[in-house]
């Protein structure tokens, strides 16, 4: 490999690839042209742990240095000082907007927060037994149907109002999806409101008493959201990437991702932590056992929390939120036994050779569960919080994808099956 350029030898034959280097000096070998280059030859990596699928700009990290940016700006700055609209903007459009920006944005969603009436008859449909993360699915693609203009990605103004329209309707469906397995009235929320506070109010306000905001209630949220809000080319993002490349709608990708998200490899680990962690303390808090069983390579018990695919060394938004976690416990006055549990797992984890000679260390969904439960929020709405804060990076990695163009994602196989054969009569077989 020179600087610029690396050699493949296929059956003998060299041929050479250009090299790129992205802003911050990553490398990749680019492959557009392997197939023609060497008579239909092709690279194989399942679940893409050396693949780059796209060149984006909107979010960098550095699993080895546990460094994350959005933009550009680092995120522990974003979760200190900015708020959760203002970054949803700056994944969007690039930049941090002006306070005139920011207004204007939060108006253009605040006219489109309104549902239609005749979404309540399909959330009627679902049983109450109905996990919200299956329900958010349903009513974000049955947003497609209310609103069937396609978005002309070719006309900024176009693609504006799709992505108001969604970051206005979309908390609406959070709050009703919660609400309707609670049995409350289905409610719009408040416009007078901050976006946050907005959501607050329309998951928690009783219908028989006036809703008062908890300052660290909003903070606390303010930042799980943000700290959620993009994590480059994962899972969720890159099904909404690869839905929206066969130009499939905005809705309709976020549908998808929100799928994708529900797992509990992913987004849907911040419920299974706090059910691994009921279970530990239901089971008596012995921590040792279940360090035990995560290790077993018999037993499919795995260490919910931790791990990540990219970060080797530590999760920055991990470290922030175990903090985050103590001063909402803390300021709520809440004592929640399995944050002491969460603490004695992770002090055992990280000095277990285990996990340290495999690099697992806390990630964020590891602490996010017990802030969710302390505000209030049931275990199993989680995921569906998670889809909130993702919202804005699954709409700026759609609105990359569309604007640079990119080919419908199509990966090829290896195929491994039987080769021809005859066909049977029914009488033969
Ligand atoms: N507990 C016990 N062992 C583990 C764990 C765990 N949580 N995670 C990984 N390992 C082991 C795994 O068994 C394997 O061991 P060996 O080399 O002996 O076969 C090794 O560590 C590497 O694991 P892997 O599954 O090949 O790693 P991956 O990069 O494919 O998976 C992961 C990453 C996040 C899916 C995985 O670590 C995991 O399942 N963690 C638990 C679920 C979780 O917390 N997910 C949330 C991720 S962060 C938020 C998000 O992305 O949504």
């Amino acid at each position: 490999m020179s600087d610029n350029i690396a050699t493949l030898e296929v059956n003998g034959e060299k041929h050479e690839f250009p090299i790129i280097k992205g802003t911050e000096n990553e490398i990749a070998i680019d492959i557009k042209k392997l197939r023609g280059a060497t008579g239909g030859v092709i690279t194989i990596d399942p679940g893409y742990k050396n693949t780059g699928s796209c060149e984006s700009a909107i979010t960098f990290l550095d699993g080895e240095k546990g460094v994350l940016r959005y933009r550009g700006y680092a995120i522990e700055d974003l979760a200190e000082k900015a708020d959760f609209l203002e970054v949803a903007y700056l994944l969007i459009f690039g930049e941090l907007p002006t306070s005139e920006q920011l207004e204007k944005f939060h108006k253009d969603i605040k006219k489109e927060s309104v549902v239609d009436d005749d979404v309540k008859k399909i959330l009627d449909a679902f049983p109450k037994s109905a996990h919200p993360m299956g329900v958010l699915a349903s009513l974000t693609n049955a947003l497609t149907a209310f609103n069937p203009s396609s978005v002309n990605v070719d006309s900024e103004e176009d693609m504006y109002k799709a992505i108001v329209k969604i970051l206005g309707k979309f908390p609406v469906l959070v709050a009703w999806t919660m609400r309707k397995k609670q049995g409350l009235p289905l409610d719009y929320g408040d416009s007078s409101l901050g976006y946050v506070e907005n959501v607050l109010k329309m998951m928690f306000k009783q219908p028989n008493e006036e809703y008062s905001l908890n300052p660290i209630v909003v903070n606390a949220l303010d930042k799980l959201l943000i700290l959620h809000a993009d994590h480059e080319q994962n899972c969720s993002t890159s099904t909404v990437r690869i839905v929206g490349s066969s130009h499939a709608g905005l809705f309709a990708s976020l549908a998808a991702g929100i799928s994708a998200l529900w797992g509990p490899l992913h987004g849907g680990a911040n419920q299974a932590v706090l059910e691994m962690l009921e279970g530990i303390r239901q089971d008596g808090g012995d921590t040792k056992k279940y360090m035990a069983k995560a290790k077993d390579k018999s037993d499919p018990f795995r260490l919910m929390g931790f791990g990540h695919r990219v970060y080797k060394n530590f999760d920055p938004r991990a470290t922030i939120i175990k903090v985050a976690a103590d001063e909402v416990l803390g300021d709520l006055g809440v004592e929640d036994p399995i944050l002491d549990i969460a603490k004695g797992l992770e002090q055992e984890a990280l000095q277990d050779s285990y996990f340290v000679d495999r690099k697992l260390y806390p990630n964020v969904d590891f602490y996010s569960g017990i802030i969710y439960r302390a505000m209030g929020i049931p275990t199993e709405m989680f995921t569906v919080m998670f889809a909130l804060g993702r919202l804005p990076g699954w709409i700026s990695q759609w609105r990359e994808m569309r604007l640079r163009k990119e080919p419908i994602g199509r990966p090829r196989q290896v195929y491994v099956g039987e080769n021809h054969r005859n066909f049977k009569n029914i009488s033969d077989r």
